[in-house]
Protein backbone atom coordinates (compact mmCIF):
# COMPACT_ATOMS: atom_id res chain seq x y z
CA UNK A 1 0.00 0.00 0.00
CA UNK A 2 1.08 3.36 -0.44
CA UNK A 3 0.54 6.42 1.58
CA UNK A 4 0.77 9.82 -0.33
CA UNK A 5 1.69 12.86 1.23
CA UNK A 6 -0.96 15.07 3.42
CA UNK A 7 -1.44 18.58 2.43
CA UNK A 8 -3.09 18.84 6.22
CA UNK A 9 -4.79 16.67 8.61
CA UNK A 10 -8.12 17.92 9.96
CA UNK A 11 -11.19 16.79 11.86
CA UNK A 12 -12.43 14.94 14.18
CA UNK A 13 -12.78 11.19 15.48
CA UNK A 14 -13.60 8.39 17.56
CA UNK A 15 -11.43 5.23 17.72
CA UNK A 16 -12.60 1.27 18.85
CA UNK A 17 -12.68 0.81 22.03
CA UNK A 18 -9.43 0.27 24.31
CA UNK A 19 -7.74 -3.43 23.13
CA UNK A 20 -5.87 -3.93 26.47
CA UNK A 21 -9.21 -3.35 28.39
CA UNK A 22 -11.54 -5.21 25.80
CA UNK A 23 -8.88 -8.27 26.34
CA UNK A 24 -9.44 -7.95 30.80
CA UNK A 25 -13.63 -7.74 29.87
CA UNK A 26 -13.72 -10.71 28.14
CA UNK A 27 -11.55 -12.42 30.07
CA UNK A 28 -12.54 -11.16 33.18
CA UNK A 29 -16.48 -11.93 32.23
CA UNK A 30 -15.77 -15.53 31.47
CA UNK A 31 -14.82 -16.30 35.15
CA UNK A 32 -17.18 -14.15 36.41
CA UNK A 33 -20.83 -14.90 37.76
CA UNK A 34 -23.87 -14.49 35.42
CA UNK A 35 -23.74 -12.08 32.44
CA UNK A 36 -20.90 -9.13 31.35
CA UNK A 37 -22.29 -6.95 28.91
CA UNK A 38 -18.90 -5.18 27.04
CA UNK A 39 -19.93 -2.25 25.47
CA UNK A 40 -17.40 -0.51 22.84
CA UNK A 41 -15.45 -3.53 22.42
CA UNK A 42 -12.64 -3.05 20.40
CA UNK A 43 -12.88 -5.71 17.68
CA UNK A 44 -9.74 -6.64 16.19
CA UNK A 45 -7.83 -9.66 15.38
CA UNK A 46 -6.07 -9.68 19.04
CA UNK A 47 -9.45 -9.17 21.01
CA UNK A 48 -11.28 -11.50 18.77
CA UNK A 49 -8.57 -14.36 19.52
CA UNK A 50 -9.55 -13.68 23.68
CA UNK A 51 -13.13 -14.19 22.35
CA UNK A 52 -12.05 -17.53 21.10
CA UNK A 53 -10.09 -18.49 23.36
CA UNK A 54 -12.83 -18.00 26.36
CA UNK A 55 -15.29 -19.70 24.13
CA UNK A 56 -12.52 -22.87 23.50
CA UNK A 57 -12.05 -22.72 27.85
CA UNK A 58 -16.01 -22.94 28.07
CA UNK A 59 -17.36 -19.85 28.36
CA UNK A 60 -20.22 -18.32 25.91
CA UNK A 61 -19.89 -15.07 23.72
CA UNK A 62 -22.80 -13.59 22.40
CA UNK A 63 -21.92 -10.65 19.09
CA UNK A 64 -24.79 -8.27 19.73
CA UNK A 65 -22.75 -6.41 16.89
CA UNK A 66 -19.35 -5.32 16.14
CA UNK A 67 -18.70 -3.90 19.43
CA UNK A 68 -20.71 -5.12 21.98
CA UNK A 69 -20.78 -8.54 23.16
CA UNK A 70 -22.31 -10.40 25.99
CA UNK A 71 -19.92 -12.58 28.26
CA UNK A 72 -21.42 -15.74 29.67
CA UNK A 73 -19.08 -16.75 32.73
CA UNK A 74 -18.43 -19.74 34.24
CA UNK A 75 -17.01 -18.48 37.55
CA UNK A 76 -13.64 -17.68 38.68
CA UNK A 77 -12.70 -21.46 39.04
CA UNK A 78 -14.80 -23.16 36.04
CA UNK A 79 -12.72 -23.02 33.03
CA UNK A 80 -12.73 -26.32 31.88
CA UNK A 81 -9.61 -28.01 29.36
CA UNK A 82 -10.21 -27.91 25.86
CA UNK A 83 -8.68 -30.63 23.61
CA UNK A 84 -6.88 -28.80 21.30
CA UNK A 85 -4.26 -26.07 21.97
CA UNK A 86 -5.37 -22.38 22.87
CA UNK A 87 -4.44 -20.70 19.80
CA UNK A 88 -3.36 -16.93 20.99
CA UNK A 89 -2.37 -16.17 17.89
CA UNK A 90 -0.64 -13.03 17.91
CA UNK A 91 -1.80 -11.53 21.47
CA UNK A 92 0.61 -11.59 23.93
CA UNK A 93 -1.72 -10.26 26.43
CA UNK A 94 -4.24 -12.82 25.92
CA UNK A 95 -1.59 -15.39 26.37
CA UNK A 96 0.65 -14.24 29.26
CA UNK A 97 -2.68 -13.01 30.99
CA UNK A 98 -4.42 -16.11 30.37
CA UNK A 99 -1.91 -18.13 31.46
CA UNK A 100 -2.40 -16.45 35.39
CA UNK A 101 -5.99 -17.47 34.90
CA UNK A 102 -5.38 -21.11 33.87
CA UNK A 103 -2.79 -21.52 36.77
CA UNK A 104 -4.83 -22.01 39.06
CA UNK A 105 -7.99 -24.08 36.93
CA UNK A 106 -7.94 -27.70 37.27
CA UNK A 107 -6.51 -28.96 34.53
CA UNK A 108 -3.66 -29.37 31.42
CA UNK A 109 -3.65 -26.43 29.39
CA UNK A 110 -1.51 -25.86 26.23
CA UNK A 111 -1.19 -22.65 24.95
CA UNK A 112 0.24 -21.42 21.59
CA UNK A 113 0.56 -18.64 19.10
CA UNK A 114 1.53 -17.41 15.62
CA UNK A 115 5.36 -17.62 14.65
CA UNK A 116 5.59 -13.87 16.18
CA UNK A 117 4.09 -14.74 19.33
CA UNK A 118 6.15 -18.12 19.61
CA UNK A 119 9.54 -16.11 19.62
CA UNK A 120 9.08 -13.93 22.58
CA UNK A 121 9.89 -14.52 26.34
CA UNK A 122 7.29 -16.49 28.48
CA UNK A 123 9.71 -17.54 31.48
CA UNK A 124 8.98 -14.21 33.05
CA UNK A 125 5.14 -15.36 33.35
CA UNK A 126 5.94 -18.98 34.05
CA UNK A 127 8.58 -18.45 36.66
CA UNK A 128 6.04 -16.61 39.35
CA UNK A 129 3.49 -19.14 38.19
CA UNK A 130 5.33 -22.01 39.22
CA UNK A 131 6.54 -20.34 42.38
CA UNK A 132 2.69 -19.89 43.19
CA UNK A 133 2.28 -23.76 42.62
CA UNK A 134 1.57 -24.14 38.88
CA UNK A 135 3.28 -26.61 36.84
CA UNK A 136 4.27 -24.50 33.85
CA UNK A 137 6.30 -25.71 30.80
CA UNK A 138 8.00 -23.23 28.10
CA UNK A 139 9.57 -24.80 24.97
CA UNK A 140 12.64 -23.30 25.56
CA UNK A 141 11.44 -20.34 27.41
CA UNK A 142 8.56 -19.61 24.47
CA UNK A 143 5.05 -20.79 23.71
CA UNK A 144 4.01 -23.58 23.52
CA UNK A 145 3.42 -23.64 26.92
CA UNK A 146 1.84 -26.11 29.02
CA UNK A 147 0.22 -25.75 32.25
CA UNK A 148 -0.97 -27.84 34.92
CA UNK A 149 -3.43 -25.71 37.16
CA UNK A 150 -3.34 -26.37 40.33
CA UNK A 151 -6.51 -26.32 42.67
CA UNK A 152 -3.80 -25.45 45.49
CA UNK A 153 -1.45 -22.16 44.64
CA UNK A 154 -0.45 -20.06 47.08
CA UNK A 155 0.08 -16.42 47.19
CA UNK A 156 3.47 -14.75 46.92
CA UNK A 157 5.12 -11.55 46.99
CA UNK A 158 6.52 -10.70 43.66
CA UNK A 159 8.78 -8.20 42.72
CA UNK A 160 8.82 -8.10 38.63
CA UNK A 161 12.23 -8.04 37.22
CA UNK A 162 10.99 -6.07 34.26
CA UNK A 163 8.25 -3.12 34.20
CA UNK A 164 5.33 -5.41 32.85
CA UNK A 165 1.84 -4.95 33.00
CA UNK A 166 0.97 -8.57 31.26
CA UNK A 167 3.28 -10.17 34.01
CA UNK A 168 1.81 -8.44 36.57
CA UNK A 169 -1.32 -9.21 35.66
CA UNK A 170 -0.70 -12.68 34.93
CA UNK A 171 0.76 -13.30 38.87
CA UNK A 172 -2.58 -10.93 40.21
CA UNK A 173 -4.72 -12.99 38.14
CA UNK A 174 -3.22 -16.38 39.51
CA UNK A 175 -3.55 -14.96 42.91
CA UNK A 176 -7.71 -14.97 42.81
CA UNK A 177 -7.50 -18.65 42.71
CA UNK A 178 -4.43 -18.63 45.39
CA UNK A 179 -4.66 -19.14 49.30
CA UNK A 180 -3.50 -16.05 51.07
CA UNK A 181 -2.79 -12.84 49.42
CA UNK A 182 -0.58 -12.11 46.32
CA UNK A 183 1.36 -8.74 46.10
CA UNK A 184 3.66 -7.81 43.04
CA UNK A 185 5.59 -4.88 43.00
CA UNK A 186 6.64 -2.86 40.05
CA UNK A 187 10.03 -1.66 39.27
CA UNK A 188 8.04 1.45 37.19
CA UNK A 189 4.20 2.20 37.21
CA UNK A 190 2.70 0.56 34.34
CA UNK A 191 -0.76 0.42 32.74
CA UNK A 192 -3.30 -0.57 35.61
CA UNK A 193 -6.25 -1.74 33.54
CA UNK A 194 -6.15 -4.99 35.24
CA UNK A 195 -6.57 -3.38 39.07
CA UNK A 196 -9.20 -1.03 38.07
CA UNK A 197 -11.08 -3.92 36.29
CA UNK A 198 -10.84 -6.28 39.52
CA UNK A 199 -11.54 -3.89 42.03
CA UNK A 200 -14.63 -2.97 40.02
CA UNK A 201 -15.71 -6.58 39.89
CA UNK A 202 -15.28 -6.67 43.77
CA UNK A 203 -12.31 -8.16 44.39
CA UNK A 204 -10.15 -6.78 47.72
CA UNK A 205 -7.09 -5.22 45.60
CA UNK A 206 -5.14 -2.86 47.55
CA UNK A 207 -2.66 0.07 45.89
CA UNK A 208 0.92 1.15 47.36
CA UNK A 209 3.10 3.67 45.44
CA UNK A 210 4.53 0.51 44.25
CA UNK A 211 3.11 -2.52 44.74
CA UNK A 212 -0.34 -4.13 44.79
CA UNK A 213 -1.85 -6.63 46.38
CA UNK A 214 -5.09 -9.10 46.05
CA UNK A 215 -7.04 -11.26 47.85
CA UNK A 216 -8.11 -14.64 46.78
CA UNK A 217 -12.05 -14.44 45.16
CA UNK A 218 -14.61 -16.58 45.57
CA UNK A 219 -16.32 -14.90 43.00
CA UNK A 220 -16.33 -11.77 40.79
CA UNK A 221 -18.87 -9.66 38.94
CA UNK A 222 -18.50 -7.03 36.67
CA UNK A 223 -22.24 -6.70 35.00
CA UNK A 224 -21.21 -3.93 32.50
CA UNK A 225 -17.76 -2.83 30.93
CA UNK A 226 -17.70 0.64 28.84
CA UNK A 227 -14.75 0.46 26.95
CA UNK A 228 -13.00 4.22 26.34
CA UNK A 229 -11.39 4.45 22.71
CA UNK A 230 -8.13 3.58 22.53
CA UNK A 231 -5.28 5.80 23.67
CA UNK A 232 -3.00 3.66 21.30
CA UNK A 233 -4.97 3.56 18.16
CA UNK A 234 -5.68 7.37 18.39
CA UNK A 235 -1.94 8.08 18.78
CA UNK A 236 -1.40 7.99 15.23
CA UNK A 237 -3.79 10.60 14.21
CA UNK A 238 -2.44 12.63 17.16
CA UNK A 239 1.65 12.30 15.98
CA UNK A 240 0.12 13.51 12.56
CA UNK A 241 -1.44 16.33 13.52
CA UNK A 242 1.74 17.73 15.33
CA UNK A 243 3.86 17.13 12.34
CA UNK A 244 2.04 17.93 9.29
CA UNK A 245 1.57 21.79 8.82
CA UNK A 246 -1.71 23.34 9.30
CA UNK A 247 -3.35 20.24 11.11
CA UNK A 248 -6.12 20.28 13.67
CA UNK A 249 -7.17 16.86 15.35
CA UNK A 250 -9.58 15.84 17.63
CA UNK A 251 -10.14 12.12 19.27
CA UNK A 252 -13.33 11.97 21.14
CA UNK A 253 -14.12 9.04 23.88
CA UNK A 254 -10.44 8.16 24.31
CA UNK A 255 -9.34 6.45 27.18
CA UNK A 256 -6.84 8.65 29.75
CA UNK A 257 -5.66 6.65 32.12
CA UNK A 258 -2.88 8.52 33.13
CA UNK A 259 -0.36 5.20 32.31
CA UNK A 260 -1.15 5.11 29.24
CA UNK A 261 -0.79 9.35 27.97
CA UNK A 262 3.40 9.54 27.94
CA UNK A 263 2.39 10.57 24.81
CA UNK A 264 0.93 13.62 25.66
CA UNK A 265 3.36 15.17 27.95
CA UNK A 266 5.91 14.59 25.29
CA UNK A 267 3.51 16.21 22.33
CA UNK A 268 3.72 18.91 24.98
CA UNK A 269 7.29 19.20 26.04
CA UNK A 270 8.08 18.90 21.95
CA UNK A 271 5.86 22.36 21.32
CA UNK A 272 2.63 20.63 19.64
CA UNK A 273 -0.79 22.43 21.29
CA UNK A 274 -2.57 19.37 23.50
CA UNK A 275 -6.15 20.40 25.04
CA UNK A 276 -8.03 18.15 26.79
CA UNK A 277 -11.83 18.39 26.84
CA UNK A 278 -15.23 16.82 28.68
CA UNK A 279 -12.68 14.84 31.53
CA UNK A 280 -15.29 12.06 32.36
CA UNK A 281 -14.90 8.44 33.33
CA UNK A 282 -16.37 5.12 31.84
CA UNK A 283 -16.56 2.65 34.98
CA UNK A 284 -13.05 3.29 36.93
CA UNK A 285 -11.42 4.66 33.75
CA UNK A 286 -10.15 7.72 33.09
CA UNK A 287 -11.84 9.14 29.17
CA UNK A 288 -11.87 12.33 27.38
CA UNK A 289 -11.71 14.54 24.08
CA UNK A 290 -8.02 15.54 23.22
CA UNK A 291 -6.61 18.11 20.65
CA UNK A 292 -3.44 18.52 19.15
CA UNK A 293 -2.39 21.44 16.59
CA UNK A 294 0.49 21.68 14.67
CA UNK A 295 3.40 23.45 16.19
CA UNK A 296 7.22 23.41 15.52
CA UNK A 297 8.77 20.72 17.75
CA UNK A 298 12.13 20.31 19.39
CA UNK A 299 13.58 17.30 19.96
CA UNK A 300 13.08 15.68 23.48
CA UNK A 301 15.23 13.16 26.10
CA UNK A 302 12.85 9.81 27.00
CA UNK A 303 14.10 7.49 29.96
CA UNK A 304 13.31 4.33 31.50
CA UNK A 305 10.72 5.78 33.89
CA UNK A 306 8.80 7.16 31.18
CA UNK A 307 8.98 4.37 28.80
CA UNK A 308 6.08 2.33 30.50
CA UNK A 309 3.54 5.36 30.07
CA UNK A 310 3.73 5.31 26.20
CA UNK A 311 5.62 1.73 25.30
CA UNK A 312 3.25 1.18 22.35
CA UNK A 313 3.95 4.76 21.51
CA UNK A 314 7.14 5.08 20.73
CA UNK A 315 8.01 4.55 17.50
CA UNK A 316 5.73 7.38 16.67
CA UNK A 317 8.22 9.22 19.03
CA UNK A 318 10.91 8.49 16.81
CA UNK A 319 8.72 9.67 13.84
CA UNK A 320 8.19 13.19 16.03
CA UNK A 321 11.60 13.65 17.10
CA UNK A 322 12.93 13.09 13.01
CA UNK A 323 10.74 16.26 12.58
CA UNK A 324 11.93 18.23 15.87
CA UNK A 325 14.47 20.60 15.76
CA UNK A 326 18.10 19.33 17.76
CA UNK A 327 18.73 15.89 19.05
CA UNK A 328 16.27 13.40 20.41
CA UNK A 329 17.24 10.39 22.69
CA UNK A 330 15.12 7.52 23.47
CA UNK A 331 16.39 5.10 26.08
CA UNK A 332 15.78 2.72 28.81
CA UNK A 333 13.02 0.60 26.22
CA UNK A 334 15.12 -2.40 25.17
CA UNK A 335 11.64 -4.06 25.93
CA UNK A 336 10.98 -2.68 22.34
CA UNK A 337 13.07 -5.43 21.15
CA UNK A 338 10.91 -8.40 22.30
CA UNK A 339 7.54 -6.70 21.11
CA UNK A 340 5.57 -8.33 17.53
CA UNK A 341 8.82 -7.39 16.28
CA UNK A 342 12.29 -6.26 17.12
CA UNK A 343 10.52 -2.37 17.25
CA UNK A 344 14.25 -0.95 17.77
CA UNK A 345 15.40 -1.96 14.72
CA UNK A 346 12.15 -1.96 12.56
CA UNK A 347 11.48 1.46 13.64
CA UNK A 348 15.86 2.41 12.79
CA UNK A 349 15.70 0.82 9.33
CA UNK A 350 11.84 2.15 8.09
CA UNK A 351 12.74 6.05 9.17
CA UNK A 352 15.99 5.69 7.76
CA UNK A 353 14.51 4.06 4.41
CA UNK A 354 12.00 7.66 3.96
CA UNK A 355 15.05 9.75 5.27
CA UNK A 356 15.46 10.07 9.10
CA UNK A 357 18.72 10.51 10.22
CA UNK A 358 18.06 7.51 13.39
CA UNK A 359 20.64 5.65 14.78
CA UNK A 360 19.46 2.72 16.66
CA UNK A 361 21.08 1.81 20.38
CA UNK A 362 20.75 -0.89 22.59
CA UNK A 363 17.86 -0.04 24.54
CA UNK A 364 16.06 3.04 22.07
CA UNK A 365 17.38 5.37 19.19
CA UNK A 366 19.13 8.72 18.65
CA UNK A 367 17.47 10.63 16.19
CA UNK A 368 18.63 13.98 14.48
CA UNK A 369 15.49 16.03 13.75
CA UNK A 370 14.92 18.81 10.60
CA UNK A 371 11.78 20.66 11.26
CA UNK A 372 10.78 19.57 7.03
CA UNK A 373 9.10 17.20 5.83
CA UNK A 374 10.90 13.77 4.72
CA UNK A 375 11.73 12.27 1.62
CA UNK A 376 9.64 9.23 1.84
CA UNK A 377 10.36 5.81 0.81
CA UNK A 378 9.37 1.73 2.35
CA UNK A 379 8.25 1.05 5.36
CA UNK A 380 8.45 -2.97 6.14
CA UNK A 381 5.70 -3.98 8.73
CA UNK A 382 7.29 -6.83 9.51
CA UNK A 383 4.19 -8.01 10.55
CA UNK A 384 3.93 -5.73 13.25
CA UNK A 385 1.09 -3.41 13.28
CA UNK A 386 2.27 -0.55 15.12
CA UNK A 387 4.52 -0.24 12.74
CA UNK A 388 2.49 -0.07 9.73
CA UNK A 389 0.37 2.36 11.12
CA UNK A 390 3.54 3.81 11.94
CA UNK A 391 4.63 4.09 7.99
CA UNK A 392 0.91 5.26 6.96
CA UNK A 393 1.74 8.48 9.50
CA UNK A 394 5.25 8.85 8.03
CA UNK A 395 3.74 8.89 4.48
CA UNK A 396 1.21 11.49 5.16
CA UNK A 397 4.23 13.97 6.60
CA UNK A 398 6.70 12.91 3.40
CA UNK A 399 7.74 14.65 0.65
CA UNK A 400 6.73 11.98 -1.65
CA UNK A 401 4.74 9.66 -0.08
CA UNK A 402 5.40 5.71 1.91
CA UNK A 403 5.13 2.52 0.79
CA UNK A 404 3.94 0.08 3.61
CA UNK A 405 4.99 -3.50 2.88
CA UNK A 406 2.41 -5.95 4.86
CA UNK A 407 -0.16 -2.71 5.32
CA UNK A 408 -2.63 -5.41 6.53
CA UNK A 409 -1.55 -5.99 9.34
CA UNK A 410 -2.99 -3.46 10.90
CA UNK A 411 -5.83 -5.56 11.98
CA UNK A 412 -4.62 -6.52 14.56
CA UNK A 413 -5.46 -3.91 16.90
CA UNK A 414 -7.73 -1.38 14.46
CA UNK A 415 -9.13 -2.98 10.99
CA UNK A 416 -10.54 0.29 9.74
CA UNK A 417 -7.10 2.31 10.42
CA UNK A 418 -6.78 3.21 6.79
CA UNK A 419 -10.73 4.70 6.37
CA UNK A 420 -10.48 6.74 9.42
CA UNK A 421 -6.91 8.14 8.24
CA UNK A 422 -8.49 9.16 4.88
CA UNK A 423 -11.52 10.91 6.68
CA UNK A 424 -9.32 13.61 8.18
CA UNK A 425 -6.66 13.78 5.19
CA UNK A 426 -6.82 16.88 3.00
CA UNK A 427 -4.66 16.36 -0.46
C1 LIG B 1 -0.18 -4.60 27.55
C2 LIG B 1 1.02 -4.36 28.16
C3 LIG B 1 2.23 -3.93 27.43
C4 LIG B 1 1.90 -3.41 26.04
C5 LIG B 1 0.94 -4.30 25.33
C6 LIG B 1 -0.37 -4.43 26.10
C7 LIG B 1 -1.33 -5.02 28.38
O1 LIG B 1 3.11 -5.04 27.32
O2 LIG B 1 3.07 -3.25 25.27
O3 LIG B 1 0.66 -3.79 24.03
O4 LIG B 1 -2.47 -5.04 27.88
O5 LIG B 1 -1.12 -5.34 29.56
P1 LIG B 1 4.20 -5.41 28.47
O6 LIG B 1 3.47 -5.75 29.70
O7 LIG B 1 4.94 -6.59 27.92
O8 LIG B 1 5.05 -4.20 28.58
Amino acid sequence: MRVEPAVSVVGHVAVPGDKSISHRAVMFGALGEGETRVRGFGRGGDTMATVHAMRALGAGVDELSDDELVVHGVGVRGLRAPDAPVDCENAGTLIRLVAGVLAGQEGRFELTGDESLRSRPMERIAAPLREMGASVETTDGHAPIVIVGSGALHGIDYELPVASAQVKSAVLLAGLNASGATTVVEPKPTRDHTELMLEAAGVGVRRRSTSVTVQPATSLRLGEVDVPGDFSSAAPFLVAAAIVPGSDVTVHDLGLNPRRTGLLDVLERMGARVAIFNRRRAGREPVGDVQVEYGELVATRIDAAEVPLLVDELPLVALLASHARGDTVVAGAAELRLKETDRIAAVADGLHACGAHIRPREDGWTITGVPARLKGGKVDARGDHRIAMLGAIAGLASREGVEIVGADTVAISFPGFYEMLDSLVTR
